[in-house]
């Protein structure tokens, strides 16, 4: 028997977007642009930045297993607090679920190019991972529902979904969940929900509290706080009681909890931030169109951007990185004709609007 299985050694790791530290190493560029990861390009809520230094003074002590934040989230949305669980980031519940509830003769059913995140963590257990194709850039539940057999156990949902940006809507969802069995565990990966929640055809999932869906949200996006890894989900009390014995006691981080819990109150961030969000994306999507670039309609973050081939979406990676703008190809997700953009501050927004013009024009060094 080989040390390591079959299943992790041939599993490809995650690889993170680039650094501005990289691309000033590898092009000599000064002034970097990152739009490859989504963050918040305000930085940090305000808030949760005094409540990190206050939390430093007791470093020296446990965390207490993401107790007060589950408190306040309960309180927040009306729920109970067995109802609730706090990790390290949404991936670090991600990955409790998949420890918790996988058998090895289950099967993980998602769809084509799934958040990249969610691939590694589903793959590195061993079990079958199956997918279905996207259609017009969305998920096609209904074929999704008809893939359902009798060893799908976890069925993962991005909505919106990372990373094309599209989301699927109430009635889409309804007629899904009417032809799933109980026993499949729906996973609803809500990373993104604050930029979509005002589309009234949203399907919030606060509003689907059925025994077999877990709803996952992060503090890693429109709150600024990718760093600290904090995120929570909701889910009937059963499920959680279960996750809650296989979640390391001590996640979340004492100072992850502290930068939450205040992050939650900082409504003048968040408000500046989805304001911020929606104008640039309604800038680049106007931009990108009237450069010819075939774009995804975004109810994100970000804007996924479709090339006719490899070669075109890596050329354009480079010739941007060349020019200080990191954008994030797609390859590792399984689409190698497309990239995505994370949309910036307006200046940001420009810099990448101007090199992408220098493209254009064939007139960038
Ligand atoms: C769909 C989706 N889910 C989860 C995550 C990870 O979030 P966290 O930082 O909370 O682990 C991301 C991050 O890019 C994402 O795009």
């Amino acid at each position: 028997m080989p040390l390591v299985p079959q299943y992790i050694e041939s599993l490809r790791p995650y690889l993170p977007g680039k650094s501005i530290a990289d691309i000033r190493r590898e092009f000599g560029v000064q002034q970097v642009v990152k739009l490859n990861s989504n963050e918040n390009p305000l930085g940090p809520s305000p808030l949760a930045l005094k409540a990190l230094e206050r939390q430093v003074a007791d470093l020296h002590r446990y965390p207490n297993g993401g107790l007060d934040l589950r408190a306040v989230l309960a309180q927040k949305f009306q729920v109970k607090i067995e109802n609730v669980v706090a990790g390290s980031g949404s991936e670090g519940i991600m990955s409790n679920i998949i420890r918790t509830f996988l058998c090895d003769d289950d099967e993980v059913l998602t769809t084509e190019a799934a958040f990249i995140g969610f691939q590694v963590l589903a793959r590195s257990r061993g079990v079958r991972y199956r997918t279905i194709p996207y259609k017009n850039w969305r998920y096609d539940l209904p074929s999704l529902a008809e893939r359902i057999n009798d060893h799908t156990k976890i069925v993962y949902l991005a909505n919106p979904n990372n990373p094309t940006g599209t989301i699927f809507t109430r009635t889409e969802f309804d007629d899904f969940y009417k032809r799933v069995p109980e026993r499949v565990l729906i996973i609803l990966d809500e990373a993104y929900f604050e930029y979509a929640r005002q589309n009234p055809l949203y399907p919030d999932s606060m509003q689907y509290r059925y025994d077999n869906v877990i709803t996952l949200r992060t503090f890693s996006k429109v709150y600024g706080l990718a760093g600290v890894r904090i995120g929570y989900g909701f889910a009937h009390g059963e499920l959680i009681k279960n996750l809650l014995k296989v979640k390391l006691p001590f996640e979340p981080s004492s100072l992850a909890q502290a930068a939450g819990i205040a992050a939650l109150l900082d409504t003048e961030f968040m408000q500046h931030s989805l304001e911020l969000n929606q104008k640039g994306r309604e800038y680049l999507i106007k931009a990108l169109r009237e450069l010819e670039f075939e774009v995804v309609p975004s109810e994100a973050n970000f804007i996924m951007i479709v090339r006719d081939n490899e070669e075109e979406a890596d050329s354009l990676v480079k010739d941007l990185m060349k020019q200080g703008v990191i954008i994030r190809p797609l390859k590792s997700f399984g689409l190698a004709n497309c990239v995505r953009i994370s949309v910036g501050t307006l200046e940001e927004n420009e810099l990448l609007v101007g090199a992408l013009i220098k493209i254009r024009s064939k007139t960038y060094v």
